[in-house]
């Protein structure tokens, strides 16, 4: 028998509705923010990602899912942020449309040791606005996680945020840490003592346990911001307060990706452990898109993991098809007419199916009670008799005859 492949799901029947309904409700509040759905492609050519998120990066280095075919290496994507900014050059919207609010959701792969919470396919509920680095937009989007968590019946999260600055000032916090951290290099993780030299900064997102109790220690906040970078974060900081969002500032979120300038959030869950951080994440990549060849322009947005809001939703899933007629007939006259029942009921766009397995009455309405049928239509010999049906209203538990031609009003009434 073959095996789906470690860290991988099926979603079932059975699991299906919550999903939909987390993303029902997602593409409702994407659109009262008017942020439009883009779909980019699973796959892009590789060095797009390895360029972006950055040659040191956890991702690059370890996790992504490589397909070489000649010359060509492409990868199946990590995340969707770096795709988007793609299209958007790709297509021209930077001449077009140049300020978009874009939203997305779909599948991310990472090849990750596999726990709870962390698979190598998971999906994301992301969106980017590209073409302003107004501290307003930043406020805006922010409240727009904060509104899909609430939205999504999740409680016991909260906003971390914090601002690297441009990058000049992301030059000065790494000095500031190649600095205060000269020292306690015995004290760090085999990892950390690489990042070290190789990037810096991606020490303050190590979960290894020593490394946070240094990091924690080393009282960092905001000193390497320019002015104008303060100016931005404060004025995110009010945008925020205006709308009443509550957040936390968190002077070591740094973010596992190298895009990154000014503005960057994280939400945590109490319940999350420090391996999966977070529900979901974003920021401000102000450099992105003149690094890929486009203008110079700012840019910011979010992911949300859905497998983690699953872990968390108060949502209830919605009934199956709480609408069904069920058919059941009894005989091979019967089944004839039956056939043309559903087709009579599917054509007024009413959702009809019968039991092709021709189960015994007991049997075939038993089915009928597992899809939840609101209706249960009776074809047998007495019906056939008088060109009629026995219309059975499932949650009444009441029954009457109706002749074939009054079906469709009599379903539709109700
Ligand atoms: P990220 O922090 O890498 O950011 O991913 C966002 C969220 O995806 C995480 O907070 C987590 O909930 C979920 N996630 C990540 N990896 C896994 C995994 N292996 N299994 C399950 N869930 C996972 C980004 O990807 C950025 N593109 C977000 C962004 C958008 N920044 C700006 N715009």
């Amino acid at each position: 028998m073959f095996k789906r492949v470690s860290g991988t799901k099926d979603i079932l029947p059975d699991q299906i509705n919550l999903w939909q309904e987390i993303e029902k409700i997602s593409r409702n509040i994407f659109s009262l923010f008017n942020y439009q759905e883009i779909r980019p492609p699973l796959i892009e050519e590789a060095s797009l990602f390895n360029r972006s998120l950055g040659e040191t990066t956890e991702i690059v280095q370890k996790q992504m899912f490589l397909v070489k075919n000649n010359q060509e290496t492409y990868a199946l994507r990590p995340e969707g942020t770096v795709s988007i900014v793609r299209a958007y050059l790709e297509n021209n919207l930077d001449k077009t449309s140049p300020f978009v609010k874009l939203y997305y959701i779909g599948p991310m792969f990472r090849l990750e040791r596999p726990q709870k919470g962390r698979f190598r396919q998971f999906h994301h509920i992301g969106c980017e606005v590209i073409g302003s680095d107004d501290p307003l937009v930043d406020a805006e989007n922010i409240s727009l996680a904060d509104k899909l968590l609430k939205c999504f019946k999740i409680e016991g999260y909260k906003i971390l945020i914090n601002s690297l600055g441009c990058l000049e000032d992301k030059k000065s916090l790494t000095q500031i840490l190649h600095h205060s951290l000269k020292d306690k290099l015995d004290k760090l993780c085999d990892e950390c003592r690489v990042r070290y030299s190789r990037n810096v900064l991606r020490i303050l997102d190590c979960k290894n346990e020593s490394c946070l109790k240094i990091t924690g220690s080393l009282g960092l906040a905001e000193k390497h911001l320019c002015p104008d970078c303060q100016k931005h974060y404060d004025a995110v900081l009010k945008g925020l307060d205006t709308l009443k969002i509550n957040y936390e500032k968190e002077p070591h979120l740094v973010r596992g990706l190298d895009y990154y300038t000014r503005t960057v959030f994280e939400i945590k869950h109490k319940d999350l452990d420090s391996q999966q951080d977070a529900l979901g994440a974003g920021g401000r990549y102000d450099n992105l898109v003149g690094e890929l060849g486009g203008p110079k322009t700012g840019a910011i947005g979010f992911a949300l993991g859905l497998e983690r809001l699953l872990l968390f939703t108060g949502l209830k899933p919605a009934k199956a098809n709480n609408k069904l007629i069920y058919v059941i007939t009894l005989g091979e006259e019967a089944r004839k007419v039956g056939l043309n029942i559903l087709s009579l009921l599917r054509r007024e766009g009413l959702a009809a199916d019968t039991d092709f397995e021709s189960k015994s009455l007991k049997g075939a309405l038993r089915k009928a009670n597992d899809f939840q049928a609101k209706f249960v239509v009776l074809v047998g010999d007495d019906e056939l008799r008088e060109q009629s049906v026995t219309l059975k209203d499932m949650s009444l538990s009441s029954q009457k005859k109706v002749k074939i031609e009054d079906l469709v009003r009599e379903v539709s009434v109700c």
